[in-house]
């Protein structure tokens, strides 16, 4: 069984060290979250488990890791400066501001019921912040507001500091940032978060095709990282509520608990951002419309050897939300059991490659100098291995240990008492089944190993 609520979620978060509401010793600030022990690590094994799929795995991409703070230039040719919009109206009565669409009770303020509101006008959703020491206003960046940009400006790099052709693709991971005016569901819409952000580049009239190939991939490494492939829905965006840069775009939804939800959006992109961030407009046919006025001097092109011709490539992006990720995995893996008639456990039965803690190694009596010191020694010999955190437990209370590695997601404990003194094996306990075997220590590293791969 799932998650009943995203208040479990939420308690199990905090919990368990996965998220804190950001600067919470203060009160908090809506919309921004902090990833603790467990959180941070799990949230990097994802982030890990996409880069090994979209760039150590193909033979047809390579990566990047680009600026967050970007040129008003750049977000102007792309389009967000003029339509990275929500419609917003104030209420005039109690003086709270409220999207359009979210004012479900027949145009009434959601806080004060006073129908006194203002028409609805557009509100940029993007961060500003100044650049260099004088804060007069003439010298800004935007906060990214996607990761992709970054990748169109530095097409050109990429394609000269490589060997690259068309098709292939720039993969980059990292923070993005929106001034969403009612943040809200947890992590599900935040203020800062993270994207994993594919750019493939294709032949125009070969896009339908690979659109159709990303579409079905994506969906495939969801269920390979744990989630069920009947909660996952691919929605086929209608037509005027495509992104202004789009032909087509599929949303690949996830049953949140709050309902279902953007989880990755799949969009062909065609030349719209090479073709904005162009300057020479003679050589070929552009459908942007920005790009006229554009002071870039670099022709974000590639040639066509056979047909001797200079073409801009189309774009396929696969963007997903790390955190909305982070919250859909820890969804699926939550269990809660009937452990006998008077216990119960929860777990999260997340899939070993993502859990943020891969094995605990627990002596069975906290003082006891050989059981410690030998305890040291295994979880030090695993650590080496490199497959992730693995910790030592000296707390002495098997109970209490096996309890909080169930709710973190810990695949693996590894109990030192004793026997193993005598005949050097350990107990192994597995997470799911509860089922304990003895692995002797010689026999560890391979057995590990073996585990997570
Ligand atoms: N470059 C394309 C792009 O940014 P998007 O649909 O606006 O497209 C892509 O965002 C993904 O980023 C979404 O599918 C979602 O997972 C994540 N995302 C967008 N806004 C978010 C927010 N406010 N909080 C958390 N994740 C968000």
């Amino acid at each position: 069984m799932t998650a009943q609520t995203m208040e479990e979620l939420v308690s199990l978060c905090k919990r368990r060290g996965f998220l804190f509401q950001s600067n919470d010793i203060y009160g908090g600030i809506k919309g921004l979250y902090d990833y603790g022990p467990m959180g941070v690590e799990f949230k990097n094994n994802l982030k890990q488990a996409w880069w090994k799929s979209m760039v150590y795995e193909r033979d047809d991409t390579e990566g990047l890791d680009a600026s967050i703070l970007s040129s008003p230039v750049v977000l102007k040719h792309s389009g967000h400066e003029d339509t990275f919009t929500d419609p917003l109206v104030d209420c005039r009565a109690c003086k709270s501001r409220w999207r359009a669409d979210q004012l479900f009770e027949n145009n009434k303020c959601p806080n004060c019921k006073s129908e006194d509101l203002t028409e609805p006008r557009p509100f940029n959703l993007m961060f500003k912040t100044a650049i260099g020491p004088v804060d007069d206003g003439s010298s800004f960046a935007y906060l990214r507001p996607e990761t992709c940009q970054q990748i169109f400006t530095n097409f050109k790099n990429i394609l000269d500091s490589t060997s690259r052709t068309v098709p292939f693709g720039i993969a980059q991971m990292g923070k993005a940032f929106r001034n969403e005016i009612t943040p809200r569901n947890f992590i599900f819409r935040v203020r800062e978060f993270e994207q994993m952000e594919l750019e493939f580049f294709v032949k125009p009239g070969t896009d339908d095709e690979w659109h159709e190939y990303w579409i079905n991939k994506r969906i495939e490494w969801w269920i390979n990282q744990g989630i069920k492939k009947e909660n996952l829905k691919k929605i086929e965006v209608e037509k005027n509520e495509l992104a202004h840069y789009s032909k087509r775009t599929v949303d690949i939804n996830y049953v949140f608990p709050h309902g279902e939800e953007e989880l990755e959006g799949v969009a062909n992109r065609t030349d719209f951002d090479l073709g904005s961030h162009t300057k020479n407009q003679n050589d070929f046919k552009i459908t942007s419309e920005v790009m006229k006025n554009s002071s870039s001097t670099t022709k974000l092109a590639v040639q066509d050897l056979e047909e001797k011709k200079w073409y801009i490539p189309y774009v396929i992006e696969p963007s997903a939300g790390v955190d909305r990720g982070v919250l859909a995995l820890l969804n699926e893996a939550y269990r809660e059991e009937n452990v006998d008639r008077d216990n119960k456990r929860i777990l999260l039965s997340l899939k070993p490659h993502l859990s943020p803690i891969k094995a605990a190694v627990i002596p069975l009596k906290k003082n006891n100098e050989e059981l410690v010191n030998l305890s040291k020694e295994i979880k030090s010999n695993l650590q080496k291995l490199g497959l992730g955190r693995v910790v030592l437990e000296n707390s002495g209370n098997i109970g209490k240990n096996y309890r909080r590695h169930d709710e973190i997601g810990t695949p693996i404990c590894l109990t030192v008492d004793f026997e193993t003194l005598e005949d050097k094996s350990v107990t192994v306990r597995d997470r799911d089944t509860m089922k304990q075997e003895r692995v002797s220590i010689e026999n560890l590293s391979e057995y590990y190993k073996k585990y997570f791969n």
